[in-house]
């Protein structure tokens, strides 16, 4: 595998990303399912969770939409406070962790593979869309994705989302001290690709928009932007999840979280 920084569209992001996330869903849900918790919501690597954010409000009753919802951890949060949340996801393997995990845990989290670019809902049929870590870094037609997540929501519906902190596209993706020394700039979008060396094609891609893109993408989108949280990393806070970790976290936001209503 070899990586490089080059343009990649919607569909050839999706060709390779889902079917990457497919191979790492079982090494995923192994690795942080337990951090996670079954029917837990955590918003990033630090562990900050939505009971302490509180970006989502008062969830019970609602009807809410969970893009990119892996094994539907969060939307199984959401469930047990009284929300009627469901889940969608491009990978397959992650939906069935999803469906092994409702099982499981007694709680079922109704759920749909697809993709955040063509949601497949009515208008107006959800009061909350939100994604923790999900789909938004994986696409490259964001502004079709916040215009779906519009469309989907009811007037005055909430959207939140946790994504990495755009600062760290500076940086390598390192959890140690190398990882602070920033190499790249902060303004070149060029996607984060992965290129399999046996076959040349383009095996996972990760896309990249400043601070002021999201407010952009955002406002242009009819959302009052409510919440920008930068969550520090706790004391005693030892876990090392890709780049982040204490050492880094000390020094440099790893996640953002945006919250907006519509209209
Ligand atoms: C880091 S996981 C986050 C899932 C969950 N919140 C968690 O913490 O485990 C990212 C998820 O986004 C999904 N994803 C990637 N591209 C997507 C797309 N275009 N549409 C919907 N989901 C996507 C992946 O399949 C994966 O399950």
């Amino acid at each position: 595998m070899r990586v490089e920084r080059r343009p990649v569209g919607e569909e050839e992001s999706r060709r390779a990303n889902g079917p990457d996330w497919d191979r790492y869903a079982d090494e995923y849900q192994a690795t942080h399912g337990e951090f996670l918790g079954d029917a837990g919501f955590v918003w990033g690597p630090e562990g900050f969770t939505e009971a302490e954010a509180g970006v989502l409000g008062d969830v019970a009753g609602k009807d809410v939409l969970e893009v990119g919802s892996g094994a539907g951890q969060c939307s199984r949060w959401v469930r047990s406070r009284g929300g009627r949340a469901y889940g969608l996801d491009l990978s397959f393997r992650q939906l069935q962790h999803s469906r092994r995990i409702d099982l499981e845990s007694g709680i079922a989290v109704p759920s749909v593979l697809g993709t955040a670019t063509r949601l497949p809902f009515a208008d107006a049929s959800f009061d909350v869309v939100f994604s923790s870590f999900g789909a938004l870094q994986f696409v490259s037609d964001i502004g079709d994705a916040v215009a779906e997540t519009a469309r989907v929501l009811r007037t005055g519906g909430r959207y939140a989302f946790s994504i990495t902190h755009p600062t760290r596209w500076m940086f390598p993706d390192d959890p140690s001290e190398e990882g602070l020394v920033a190499s790249q700039s902060y303004w070149d979008r060029t996607p984060y690709v992965e290129v399999d060396d046996a076959t040349g094609q383009v095996s996972y891609v990760e896309h990249h928009r400043t601070l002021g893109d999201w407010v952009a993408l955002l406002a242009g989108a009819g959302f009052v932007i409510t919440d920008l949280l930068e969550p520090e990393w706790p004391e005693h806070h030892e876990r090392v999840w890709g780049g982040w970790s204490a050492t880094r976290g000390r020094y440099t936001p790893g996640t953002a979280i945006f919250g907006a209503r519509l209209g």
